[in-house]
């Protein structure tokens, strides 16, 4: 089975790192021509240069202007909205304003640009809008509050959504990683006290002995944009290498 996207017009969100890269750089690699967003510019510029991509700087939580040319492009066949990030903090101390941005970051944000490119999903006449949720959705930690919401509110979101977009041929799905070797791994491993500790720990969850890569994510995502899954729709796939499937 061979994946073939050219000709196709993806837009990757928070693609300048991590998982949004390894989406980016996968879906590239199946031809697409694929749309670089990333808040941080520079980051993006240099993931759009090595896939001949195009680079779309531009905050996920305001999407204004910034989206134009995506707009004016007139036709998208894959949206993945990807950017986001953790806030690990006790429910005492959770700020209105920190939980209030994360949730517009990687909720309703997304939500707005969604209907914004609804127009060139519809012209594609058959397209896909991933969201990157996660095995927070489920089951998840103490100190996670905000970001469980998140995730958890995506999972059940895409379900409506399908039922709405699914008419006009725009399948909606989320996927849910564990922990996957990023910057917001890192972070979360070096916020610890014993950070080589806590890298052996997570490792030794995983029934297959590794944590998740970049392009384990992406290469899941371009199967799901691609006609081999243009019936899955409206669910929550999985990628986390069998971590959630223990108890203990
Ligand atoms: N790494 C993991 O273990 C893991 C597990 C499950 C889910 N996820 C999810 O995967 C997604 C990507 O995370 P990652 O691990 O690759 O993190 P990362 O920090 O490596 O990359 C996130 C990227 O998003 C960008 N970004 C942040 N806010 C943005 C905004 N408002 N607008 C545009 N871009 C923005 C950042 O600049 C960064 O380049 C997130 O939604 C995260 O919650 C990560």
């Amino acid at each position: 089975m061979t994946i073939d996207l050219a000709g196709k017009t993806v837009l990757v969100t928070g693609a300048g790192s991590g998982i949004g890269a390894g989406c980016a750089r996968s879906l590239a690699k199946a031809g697409a021509s694929v749309w670089v967003n990333d808040l941080d510019a520079e980051k993006a510029a240099v993931v759009a240069k090595e896939i001949d991509g195009r680079c779309l700087p531009g905050d996920v939580a305001e999407p204004g202007d910034w989206l134009l040319p995506a707009i004016q492009h007139g036709v998208l066949h894959a949206l993945v909205h990807n950017a986001g990030y953790d806030l690990a903090t006790p429910v005492g101390t959770t700020d209105r304003t920190s939980f209030d941005r994360l949730l517009r970051v990687q909720v309703s944000g997304p939500f707005e640009m969604t209907q914004r490119l609804l127009q060139p999903l519809k012209n594609a006449n058959g397209a896909a809008v991933v969201h990157i949720a996660s095995v927070h959705a489920r089951a998840t930690n103490p100190d996670t509050s905000a970001y469980a919401a998140a995730k958890g509110a995506l999972v059940a979101m895409v379900r409506s959504m399908a039922q709405d977009l699914g008419p006009d041929k725009i399948r909606t799905l989320t996927v849910s990683p564990g922990f996957t070797d990023t910057h917001l791994f890192e972070d979360y491993i070096h916020s610890s006290p014993d950070p080589e500790a806590t890298r052996a720990f997570a490792k030794g969850l995983h029934p297959l002995g590794r944590i998740g890569t970049p392009k384990d994510i992406g290469d899941l995502v371009t199967f799901l944009v691609s006609p081999y899954a243009e019936f899955i729709n409206a669910t929550d796939v999985v990628v986390d290498g069998g971590l959630s499937a223990r108890l203990f």
